[in-house]
């Protein structure tokens, strides 16, 4: 069997755009979003030239696991992945639709990413160096890069429209909110979330280093929404290679990221095209990933 192109750009010139993310097209459809993950790719904030097939199917239906997994925790945003099941004016696009989009219930955001850390990795560590904190959460000395915390620790940060996310102390969350209430659930909501997703994915394997979650309000009813627990907004670091005192091989993106250093790329446009070889080893990790994850195949057919 030949495989599918990478699917990298919708055109469904009949919906409405709601947005374009670096991964994900969202199309507007009244009180519900379309949520289109693609095969884009992105590394070091830049998407790169050559998508990878089935990462958005990969994307999609790892969302769709976790929410259903955690729905005891806090009932999400997913209305339906089948696009049978979708509203009528989407079904032109099945064939690009199917297996990577979710029909969603639209919410108002709440304006802060809610992050949840297992493991001491990424901007994390970089504030722990300079004053032993994250987001103003001090942490024992001594520890090292990668190292397991003694308790996943709740670390809000900003939604920044362009740029990096800015790590915020809880205080700050709630002066941005201006509802200390729903901050106290929402760190108990991540946290919790971060429980539960870790200790499956280390059953398989996986440590889920850290991830991040977006919450929602339709009407007064708080939702997960947004992606979950994906490697895009996720580190996920391969178990039998963990040793902490440095950086961790990522799951996914690792051979993305040992190209990308070998061909020296200085990180500015223009962004480079991955040869075959890198496109299908990362493919093949993603698949990897979601098998072990779920325990099953991707459906990569029609739904
Ligand atoms: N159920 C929902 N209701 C409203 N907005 C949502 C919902 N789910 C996701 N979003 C928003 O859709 C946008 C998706 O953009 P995204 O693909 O994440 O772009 P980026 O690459 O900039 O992060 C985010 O701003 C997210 O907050
Ligand atoms: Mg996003």
């Amino acid at each position: 069997m030949s495989l599918a192109p990478p699917l990298t750009a919708t055109r469904f010139p009949t919906l409405p755009r709601f947005r374009t993310g670096k991964v994900r097209d969202v199309y507007d459809l009244g009180d519900t979003l379309l949520i289109v993950a693609t095969d884009r790719i992105s590394a070091f904030d830049y998407v790169l030239g050559s998508g990878i097939p089935d990462k958005g199917k990969v994307l999609t239906q790892l969302s769709a696991f976790w929410f259903a997994r955690l729905t005891g925790v806090i009932p999400n945003h997913c209305v339906s992945v089948r696009v049978g099941e979708f509203p009528d004016t989407v079904r032109p696009y099945a064939d690009d639709l199917s297996g990577r989009s979710m029909l969603v219930r639209k919410t108002a955001p709440i304006e802060i990413e809610c992050v949840a850390r297992g493991y001491l990795s990424g901007s994390g560590w970089k504030e722990y160096q300079q004053s032993g904190t994250v987001c103003g959460i001090p942490l024992p000395t001594g520890l090292r890069e990668s190292d397991r915390l003694p308790q996943p620790i709740f670390t809000p940060a900003t939604k920044a429209s362009t740029g990096h996310d800015i790590n915020i102390p809880e205080a700050e969350a709630v002066r941005i909110l201006g509802d200390a209430a729903l901050v106290r659930r929402l760190r108990e909501t991540t946290v919790e979330l971060y429980k539960q997703a870790s200790a499956h994915a280390e059953s398989k394997g996986i440590i889920l280093a850290d991830t991040k979650f977006e919450f929602g309000l339709d009407g007064a009813e708080l939702l997960l929404i947004d992606e979950a627990l994906t490697p895009d907004s996720s580190r996920f670091w391969p178990a039998d290679q963990y040793a902490p005192g440095g950086p961790q091989p990522s799951y996914d993106k690792q051979f993305v990221r040992d190209y990308l250093e070998a061909i020296r790329w200085n990180k500015q446009p223009p962004v480079p095209s991955l040869p075959d070889d890198v496109v299908m080893k990362t493919r093949a990790k993603y698949l990897e990933a979601f098998e072990r994850l779920t325990g099953h195949a991707l459906s990569v057919g029609q739904t």
